[in-house]
């Protein structure tokens, strides 16, 4: 598609970003972003709890705070009954309120297969979008989420599944990214920022590498992930997500010998309402480190960014 050009558009999509930013004033911007997507946990209200997050992590993600929310609900209205919607609506509900948004309304419409999410309005100063772009060599890489949702998700229907990896799993996905959000901003500490989703860890660092014109490195055996995955991925789960993910962002990885296939598996995977990835410049990481200790929010090293080299395409070293 054809990038319009508005001098207005701050962000918009060529670098896939999170969501779209528009200066409305000298000092600041509009954040725009729409997510919706099918039930990934059977319970109605822990998914109407997920969708939100999910939708309301791309203003997290740019430095935002949302302001504004809208439903967008598609319902099979004669196959479920009625009960069912109201819980998927008061789950979104709840965490449009822990964000201290305004649900201003939305659209439903009748349709086969049960979907929904948000369209979400943000706001943030001009001073302080964080977008894909701005990774710097030496920046240390965090990540403030386990990974492993989409393999979770993907084996609800088996016997594999243990009821804990399936409540933390649940818990991370339902989680804001909020105060990590607020944490980060505060400090004025990442380079960069961006949410782990549907591309997953992989995929997302590969698209701010893009942007940024850097390359990071990722230790793997630093990744955090919900209990039991890895031995979901060990008895062959694999999400088509998953598997598309690698497919696709190979061409940007450069693997060390001897790497553990499992743990590949994790970093190429799908995520649902995942954490945020942040690079930090060294100078500014044991503040940013004792601020998320205090707040008692997750926070973990997983790499770190490096000068691309020009001659190569690989955006991501994994060992
Ligand atoms: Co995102
Ligand atoms: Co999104």
């Amino acid at each position: 598609m054809p990038v319009p050009k508005n001098d207005n558009v701050l962000v918009g999509f060529e670098y896939k970003d999170d969501a779209g930013v528009y200066k409305i004033s000298n000092d600041s911007c509009l954040i725009q972003t729409v997510d919706f997507f099918t039930p990934v946990v059977d319970d109605p209200y822990t998914f109407g709890q997920i969708a939100a997050a999910n939708a309301l992590s791309d203003v997290y993600a740019m430095g935002g705070k949302p302001i504004t929310a809208l439903n967008i609900a598609c319902f099979p209205v004669k196959e479920t009954e009625k009960k069912v919607f109201n819980l998927i609506l008061l789950g979104g509900l709840d965490k449009i309120n822990e964000a201290g948004a305004a649900l201003l309304g939305g659209h439903s419409i009748d349709d086969k297969e049960l979907k929904y999410g948000l369209s979400v309005t943000g706001v943030c100063n001009i001073n302080e979008i964080y977008s894909n772009k701005g990774a710097s060599p030496g920046d240390i890489l965090y990540l403030t989420k386990s990974l492993g949702t989409g393999f979770v998700v993907s084996a609800i229907c088996t016997d594999f599944l243990s009821a804990d990896s399936l409540n933390e799993a649940s818990l991370s996905m339902s989680k804001l990214n909020k105060r990590a959000s607020e944490i980060a901003v505060s400090l004025k500490s990442p380079n960069a920022l961006t949410d782990v989703t549907g591309f997953g860890l992989i995929g997302h660092l590969s698209e701010m590498m893009l942007a940024s014109g850097a390359a990071c490195e990722v230790d793997l055996s630093s990744l955090p992930a919900i209990n039991g995955v890895y031995e979901l991925i060990r008895k062959g789960i694999n999400p088509a997500g998953t598997k598309r993910n690698r497919k696709y962002f190979s061409k940007y990885v450069s693997t060390s010998k001897n790497v553990d296939e499992n743990l590949l598996w994790l970093a190429f995977g799908a995520e649902t309402s995942g954490g945020l990835v942040m690079p930090v410049p060294e100078s500014k990481s044991d503040a940013l480190e004792l601020a998320f200790k205090n707040a008692e929010e997750p926070l973990r090293r997983i790499g770190k960014v490096l000068q691309k080299e020009h001659d190569k395409g690989t955006l991501i070293y994994l060992f």
